[in-house]
């Protein structure tokens, strides 16, 4: 069974586990096309399973060929319909450990965070990779205020939150949130 096909990739439910497999881009030289896939599909599993030695749940990684992963499929809610800001604050925590450990997720929506028996659990690690740079862990957070503000009805709380949570487990935490506010004085002036 289908259960979602993004740009890069389709991803189907087969007797309990969730296949993840990178399509073939037709506007790629045919080695470049290869390597790339490849490359994503082996950097996707390297990361979901290092952000969980950080303390971050996600998916456990059942099997890696070589342009398809399968993992374990999260029951659960997607973030999305249920946020709220004790959620939010949660989603802060665990963004606090990534960065700690040195990894950016590259899409932090609500729809990548699905709630499973009260806890959060982050998927789709297809555009993550690992880096220590208050612009990346910036970029990074400002998706997350976007998602909120355009998905979600009063942000002004869920961004608090979230904020609490994010200083809560990252010591450079208060450094992130300051260039989060130009990055997005960045984006009105240009
Ligand atoms: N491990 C998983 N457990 C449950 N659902 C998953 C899992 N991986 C992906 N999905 C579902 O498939 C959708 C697309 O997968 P995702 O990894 O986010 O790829 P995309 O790059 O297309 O966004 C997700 O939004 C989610 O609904
Ligand atoms: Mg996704």
């Amino acid at each position: 069974m289908e259960i979602g096909r993004g740009a890069e990739a389709v991803v189907t439910l087969e007797n309990g586990t969730v296949k993840k497999w990178r399509l073939p881009k037709s506007y790629r030289q045919p080695e470049l096309d290869l390597r790339i896939r490849q490359e994503r599909t082996l950097r996707e599993a390297r990361i979901t399973s290092d952000a969980r030695r950080c303390g971050v749940l996600t998916p456990i990684i059942r099997d890696i060929s070589r342009f398809e992963l399968k993992m374990e499929h999260v029951q659960g809610k997607k973030l999305k319909e249920v946020i709220v800001p004790e959620l939010s604050e949660k989603v802060g925590e665990m963004v606090g450990r990534l960065h700690k450990g040195g990894i950016i997720h590259g899409d932090l929506t609500t729809s990548n965070m699905i709630l499973r028996e009260g806890k959060i659990c982050l998927i789709d690690f297809g555009l993550a990779f690992y880096e220590s740079s208050l612009e990346a862990q910036g970029v990074d957070v400002h998706v997350y205020f976007q998602t909120i503000e355009s998905t979600h009805d009063r942000p002004k709380e869920l961004i608090e939150a979230f904020q609490a949570g994010y200083v809560r487990t990252y010591p450079e935490a208060e450094a992130v949130l300051k260039r989060v506010k130009e990055i997005k004085a960045r984006g009105r002036y240009l």
